[in-house]
């Protein structure tokens, strides 16, 4: 067989005749020109505009898979080093010079064999025929899967480097506010004093798991269809763990139905994206009501003013947190809903799954760097935050539990505790008052259990926060050792990261040599 055969296995694939000058999307197409003439379903069928986020992957695709067939024998060494040049010029004249056709992959390859002329000007010397080469042995379907991991490997890698970053930065401002006491809430309603420290921590915490999700991720997306053709396979002798290596990937989606029909990974992903966007929303929303109650003096960066009422400054980079995040839930559902009841094995449905991938981890990302910045740059006015914390008698549960460790069972503390709550109306009890609802339960004063000062210290928001010791309380001293450890489990998700990045160069550079030494 020749290089010119294509593997493209069924009818569907099929292309439009193409006069291949113009980057019109649905414009003709030498790729296939015997089949379908133009027509207005054209446009319809045409990718081409999304497809820019993958014209870098289909480069890499096509010299790695160029790459490997001429060193199988299959394409003679000659006709692969021109096709491996034109595929240089390609690059260098930009997906927006490519010529019409129903996809990057279809548009790059009649480049690669026709040439881009503009304006006078030749971008790209067109290889002729023998152009028709590089499709040998593959089709669209395992290319595209192909370029979408690859991509989608980079859009992983960039948001866990964001996540990375951005809790960093959450655990640097919680290292200076672990002294800083603050209402924590449940229902909306002042529940216990806490810290900033320990409410910035507990998303520290949510964004560290979704950064282990996006990893593990990580190496389920890394894996390669190629080689697989249109879904079963071919009769020519490929070689598929080389062209795997070659583009960095971590082994192979085995099975070739299975390896073009798979779209899992993007679900996985945008799903751990959608993830991070339910964490992130939660922190907007946590901020909006705590730029409400002057809990919080957002930076100016970070808020907006409105153009009628003068004195307003509203948390409206949080808002849209809130509401970016939201296209992240979006995209899960369009994901399953464009993947859910596709039979095997290809099906142009496909050709709508990755955009919501891309929107998924885009506005995610986005929305990291500007949720934790708001957070970071911040005032936290300490003495405001100190004095609401012991609002509306949130050290009660304090004060229960000084009771219950001087050996008055929880509940009966809880009984006492909750009268002299309800007996203030909402105020916090002062000792007396307490001893007399002491006297009124238990026949006798909260001080015949304990002594006032520590009474006393359980109404201090302070001293009520530094109580809580336990591990992953509030306290002070438990906050720091718990930044200790999320300190280290950072820097080794960081060192993850780098290790996977350093793999990816170090596959680009091998196939960098392997062209050049074709070319
Ligand atoms: N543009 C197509 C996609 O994104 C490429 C695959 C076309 N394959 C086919 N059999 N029509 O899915």
């Amino acid at each position: 067989m020749t290089g010119e055969d294509s593997t493209d296995g069924d009818g569907a694939d099929d292309t439009p005749a193409s006069d291949g000058t113009d980057a019109e999307a649905g414009a003709e197409s030498v790729v296939r020109r015997e089949r379908f003439a133009g027509g207005p379903a054209r446009e319809f069928l045409s990718s081409l505009a999304d497809d820019e986020r993958i014209f870098a992957a289909d480069l890499a695709v096509d010299r790695a898979h160029v790459v490997m067939l001429t060193e199988q024998d299959i394409v003679p060494e000659e006709d692969a080093g021109a096709i491996l040049a034109a595929l240089d010029e390609v690059e260098a004249a930009g997906h927006g010079a490519l010529p019409g056709g129903e996809d990057v992959h279809e548009a790059i390859e009649t480049a690669v064999i026709e040439g881009i002329e503009r304006d006078g000007e030749v971008l790209v010397a067109g290889v002729g025929p023998a152009g028709g080469r590089m499709h040998t042995a593959r089709s669209r379907n395992d290319e595209v899967a192909a370029c979408i991991r690859y991509r989608l490997r980079e859009d992983v890698l960039a948001l866990l480097e964001t996540l990375i970053e951005g809790r960093e930065r959450l655990l640097d401002v919680a290292s200076e506010h672990t002294e800083t006491v603050m209402p924590g809430y449940t229902h909306r309603q002042p529940a216990q004093p806490t810290t900033v420290a320990h409410w910035i921590c507990s998303y520290e915490g949510a964004l560290a798991r979704d950064t282990e999700r996006l990893l593990d991720a990580y190496d389920r997306v890394n894996r390669s269809p190629l080689g697989a053709a249109a879904f079963a396979g071919t009769p020519f002798d490929v070689d598929r763990e080389r062209t795997a290596d070659l583009l960095g990937f971590d082994g192979l989606v085995e099975n070739a139905m299975d390896a073009v029909s798979a779209r899992d990974v993007l679900v996985e992903t945008t799903a751990a994206a959608a993830t991070v966007g339910t964490t992130l929303s939660g922190l907007a929303e946590d901020v909006v009501a705590f730029a409400s109650d002057g809990h919080v003096e957002l930076d100016d960066d970070y808020a907006s003013t409105s153009s009628i009422m003068p004195q307003k400054k509203n948390p409206d980079t949080l808002e849209l947190v809130r509401g970016r995040t939201g296209d992240a839930t979006a995209g899960l559902d369009g994901l399953l809903t464009t993947l859910k009841g596709l039979p095997r094995a290809y099906n142009r449905d496909l050709q709508r799954a990755g955009r919501h991938a891309w929107d998924a981890v885009d506005s995610v990302t986005e929305s990291v760097e500007v949720a934790v910045g708001a957070v970071a740059t911040a005032e936290w006015p300490a003495d405001r935050l100190a004095a609401a914390a012991g609002e509306g008698f949130a050290t009660a549960t304090g004060v229960a539990d000084l009771l219950a460790g001087a050996g008055v069972p929880f509940r009966t503390a809880h009984e006492v505790v909750a009268k002299a709550a309800a007996d203030a109306e909402g105020n916090t009890p002062t000792v007396t008052e307490l001893n007399a609802t002491g006297e009124a339960v238990l026949g006798e004063p909260l001080t015949a259990y304990v002594d006032a000062a520590a009474i006393e210290a359980a109404l201090d928001p302070a001293e009520n926060v530094a109580a809580r010791d336990s591990r992953g309380g509030p306290a002070p001293v438990a906050v720091e050792t718990h930044l200790d450890r999320a300190t280290g489990r950072l820097d080794a998700d960081g060192e993850l990261l780098a290790e996977k990045r350093r793999l990816l160069a170090a596959a680009a550079d091998e196939l960098d040599r392997e062209v050049n030494s074709h070319v």
